[in-house]
């Protein structure tokens, strides 16, 4: 009889690209994967803390399976992730959910499948948390669902602590894979046909710092380079802090390197930006804005934006828009800033209050969605290559993204997906491109 298991996602690429490791662990163990919950003999919650209202979805969906699990007693209900890892949660999760089977954490994430064989096992309850990360474990087979694109891990944690950050508590301190793993994994994907590789990080740009042989980010981008093939090649996240010019010199010589580099600014405000432990100032962020502009002028810079960080005054929210217009975003994911227990940003006396908050982040959307309309505006007429990842159903229409992160949409007779496909724009909608084949 078939088994069937079902994995729910929160927080960053990073973690889905974690859930595709959990699912390798119960393809193992033969379980195939449904949507339908009722089917599952075992749902995972991969969970993230980044914001409280990431903590508030997962609890709400474990607790809507309550009434699940007294129908079928056999489900196996685990939850994981960052916010399993953050101290005290275990009990926390213990006392509201008491029926969750498996608490496990992000740093013992590649032992789920023999916590889950334990519990299968004993029938008991499972709960390990590991209080530190340990060395990387290679190994963990993901099973991939997401062709033509795949994620390739490069590194784990993250030694910033930026004040307002819960992420260095949860993922524990900088990891490096090593190079050859990382050259073998993304060289297999390529010549297996996958078509774009995202290299994942909390902060790309310094990879390599512990491997203590001089090798860094700018090394594994011009390795990779080697990779002969059709593929496209990306990385995220960036810190400006550590952005060097042989890095961008490394990315603009390797063709495969897409010319869009994600890029988070946070604050504009240089006194925000120290109280936030970033390490730049606006004008280092504008300096590297234009060191990637000198060797890739054509190259989108895409950004992440926090407003109502503790002691925010009008005219440092004021300085954001002021740099963002400089810079010209190509697209911006926009946050309210959310308290974080643990954080040194949570103890700051001057928190800002919720109505102020809600106007600057009204504000700050409306600008970036501007800016995000303007990046594609003038796009009718010209002819774009995309890489076609899916069929929307909705709008009956192939969809496939270009180099610089556009959306394109089109219609083909025959299934394009996992090719490049040269699209003549025939009307654009904010940063999505309607078009044909050329
Ligand atoms: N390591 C990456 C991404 C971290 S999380 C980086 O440094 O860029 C992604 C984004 O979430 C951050 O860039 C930040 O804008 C936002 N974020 C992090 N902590 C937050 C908090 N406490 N409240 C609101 N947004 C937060
Ligand atoms: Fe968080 Fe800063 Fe690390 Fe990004 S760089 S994960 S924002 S502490
Ligand atoms: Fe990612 Fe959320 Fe953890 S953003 S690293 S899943 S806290």
């Amino acid at each position: 009889m078939s088994k069937f298991y079902k994995i729910i996602t929160y927080g960053c690429q990073m973690n889905i690209h974690d859930s595709e490791k959990i699912a390798g662990m119960l393809a193992l163990r033969g379980y195939a994967e449904t949507q339908d919950e009722a089917l599952c003999d075992v749902i995972v919650f991969n969970t993230c803390c980044i914001r409280e209202n990431a903590e508030d979805h997962a609890f709400g969906n474990i607790g809507a399976l309550k009434q699940l699990k007294k129908r079928k007693p056999s489900l196996i209900i685990a939850v994981g992730g960052c916010m399993t890892q953050q101290q005290g949660e275990a009990e926390i999760l213990r006392e509201k959910f008491p029926f969750v089977d498996i608490v496990f954490g992000t740093h013992n994430l590649e032992a789920f499948g023999i916590l889950l064989d334990r519990k299968l096992s004993t029938g008991k309850k499972v709960v390990e948390i590991k209080d530190s990360a340990g060395k990387i474990i290679e190994g963990v087979k993901p099973f991939r669902t997401s062709y033509p694109n795949a994620w390739v891990n490069i590194m784990q944690g993250c030694n910033n602590f930026c004040t307002y950050c819960i992420v260095p508590y949860v993922r524990g301190r900088e990891r490096s894979r090593a190079l050859i793993n990382i050259f073998a994994e993304v060289n297999v994907l390529v010549k297996s046909g996958y078509k774009e590789i995202t290299l994942l990080g909390q902060n790309v740009n310094s990879y390599g710092k512990d491997l203590g042989d001089g090798t860094d980010f700018a090394t594994l981008i011009r390795k990779l380079s080697e990779i002969t093939g059709d593929y496209r090649l990306r990385f995220m996240t960036n810190h400006p802090k550590d952005l060097t010019e042989e890095l961008v010199k490394a990315v603009a010589e390797n063709e495969h390197c897409c010319h869009q580099i994600h890029l988070p600014l946070q604050s504009g405000s240089d006194r925000i930006l120290k109280l936030m432990n970033r390490h730049y100032t606006s004008e280092d962020y504008l300096e590297k804005v234009a060191l990637i502009r000198k060797y890739m002028p054509d190259c989108a810079i895409s950004t992440d934006l926090m407003i109502g960080f503790p002691t925010e005054t009008e005219e440092d929210f004021l300085d954001t828009l002021r740099v963002c217009e400089k810079v010209g975003f190509s697209s911006a994911f926009t946050f309210v800033y959310s308290r974080r227990r643990g954080t040194p940003a949570d103890k700051m006396e001057e928190q800002i209050p919720e109505d102020v908050k809600k106007d600057r982040i009204m504000r700050l959307v409306d600008f970036t969605n501007g800016q995000t309309r303007d990046f594609s505006v003038d796009y009718a007429g010209k002819v774009v290559t995309v890489l076609c990842e899916d069929f929307d159903k909705k709008k009956g229409l192939y969809m496939g993204r270009d180099e610089y992160g556009r959306m394109g949409y089109f219609s083909s007779e025959r299934n394009v997906i996992g090719e490049f496909i040269d699209v003549k724009v025939t009307s654009v909608n904010g940063i999505s491109l309607f078009g044909e084949i050329a």
